[in-house]
């Protein structure tokens, strides 16, 4: 995972993530036909002779940080031209996340850097998997999970079939923004780069005029489901997936988008959905959700989490994390979130367990134990030990686990940590824990 410094909100609200890891300055090159300069000969003979890329190929990068960046090439298209070399790229940034993906001129990419050795897994991948329809809509389908529990084939199958983002933008109530991956929205909005969404029941449209209809005639004015929180502004709804349906699966085409790999469940019925929306005179708009199974073998107390980019970084996501723990607490319950976490998912866990964990022990007078903390945490024990043991604050004496906690270093963590996040308040909550009904 490379760094990842804070996503820049553009003028209409739409939000760009840049992981940056960026590599030494000196990767300000020019191109060898970009630059004035006439071609030799011998730089053309090249050109022909590598033009158009392979898929597989890697090669250096111009990125919108106007620096030269390592790519591989992912697909290629033929632009509309009778020049046999006149392809956009679809590219990787192999030192940054899949979210920053995306289609670049030629213009960008820097030839004389080309390794002409083709990437053979890709070749491969590419050759093994001329699937049928069938096959590919059941890999969107079923569980796609992270590359932990994906053996290799699966990985590959994944990567292959949400390889290419297919809805650029969406407009969602007044933010227009851009995805992040791709989303196996039905075949019929296959041909559609910008989708509009009605930004309280998630029905989606191809067109502007169509959208508009729609709220003239809709009437919900905040996510269905009941208002189980409400401070200030701040709303939370919960939503169960068999009652509404059809929101349900309307929420996880929009989530997908933003997340990797994770599974879109079309089974909507076993979850329930807690969707945190910010309120005015307009309604409540959503910020962000997350998702949790009515009933889980492995004490996930969550699903999927995403805040919407325009929300990003403010605090939202951390709430939205505390809003979990606050359920599972009402539940007696320890919880975990599913596995495998995003980038950014592990930053904002790690930031939220670092932070609940040593504000008590800064508190704390005497030893604790880990049990204790997750008894009053409600934050699984193995993730309090691998959060601890991150910071260096556990020790193993005589067989058993100590923490360690100086006053001082736990500052120092703390600070680090960032901020609180918005708080939960508890005495807000009014909600008892599903039951299933008869
Ligand atoms: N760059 C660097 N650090 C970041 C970034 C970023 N772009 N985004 C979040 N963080 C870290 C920071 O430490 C931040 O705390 P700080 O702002 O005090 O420094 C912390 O994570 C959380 O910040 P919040 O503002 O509380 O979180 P946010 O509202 O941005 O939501 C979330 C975090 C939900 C992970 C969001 O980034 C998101 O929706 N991402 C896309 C979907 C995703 O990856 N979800 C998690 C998948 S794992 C799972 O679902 C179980
Ligand atoms: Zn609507």
């Amino acid at each position: 995972m490379g760094s990842i410094d804070t996503p820049t909100i553009t003028e209409n609200g739409s939000t760009q993530s840049h992981a940056a890891a960026a590599p030494a300055d000196d990767n300000q090159r020019p191109l060898a036909s970009s630059n004035g300069a006439p071609e030799s000969e011998a730089t053309k003979k090249r050109r022909s002779g590598i033009l158009p890329l392979e898929v597989g190929t890697r090669v250096m990068c111009r990125w919108r940080d106007g620096k030269y960046h390592p790519v591989k090439v992912i697909e290629r298209r033929k632009l509309q031209s009778t020049e046999p070399s006149d392809y956009e790229y679809y590219v990787h940034y192999t030192e940054f996340n899949r979210r920053l993906d995306e289609w670049v001129k030629l213009e960008q990419l820097d030839l004389d850097s080309v390794e002409t050795v083709v990437d053979e897994k890709v070749e491969d991948k590419v050759a093994s998997l001329k699937m049928t329809r069938h096959q590919k809509r059941k890999i969107d389908e079923t569980h796609v999970e992270g590359h932990e529990e994906l053996d290799a084939a699966s990985l590959r199958e994944h990567e292959e079939f949400t390889k290419v983002k297919n809805i650029a933008t969406i407009e969602l109530g007044r933010y227009e923004i851009e995805t992040w991956y791709f989303s196996p929205f039905p075949p019929e909005y296959n041909d559609s780069l910008k989708l509009y969404f009605c930004e309280f029941c998630l029905n989606f449209m191809k067109r502007k005029e169509q959208l508009q209809r729609h709220m003239r005639k809709c009437d919900l004015k905040h996510p269905p489901g009941d208002e189980i929180y409400r401070s200030g502004t701040l709303s939370m709804f919960e939503v169960d997936g068999k009652k509404n349906k059809v929101y349900g699966q309307n929420l996880c085409y929009l989530a997908k988008l933003f997340l990797d790999h994770k599974t879109l469940y079309y089974d909507v019925d076993l979850f329930l959905f807690y969707v945190l929306c910010e309120c005015d005179d307009r309604g409540c708009h959503m910020v962000g959700y997350f998702s949790k199974e009515k009933h889980s073998e492995e004490s996930y107390n969550l699903a999927c989490i995403l805040t919407l980019p325009p929300y990003q970084r403010k605090g939202y996501g951390k709430f939205l994390i505390a809003f979990s723990y606050e359920l599972s607490k009402k539940e007696g319950k320890v919880g975990t979130p599913e596995r495998p976490l995003s980038d950014l998912g592990l930053l904002s866990y790690r930031g939220y367990w670092t932070r609940v964990l040593l504000d008590i022990l800064k508190k704390h007078k005497g030893n604790i134990s880990i049990k204790e903390l997750s008894d009053m945490t409600a934050i699984k024990a193995e993730d309090i030990l691998t959060t601890l043991q991150s910071l260096e604050l556990i020790q193993y004496r005589k067989g058993q686990h100590v923490i360690c906690a100086d006053p001082k270093v736990l500052d120092r963590h703390l600070k680090a940590a960032g901020r609180g996040g918005l708080e939960v308040d508890v005495s807000k909550l009014i909600w008892t824990p599903y039951k299933e009904q008869s």
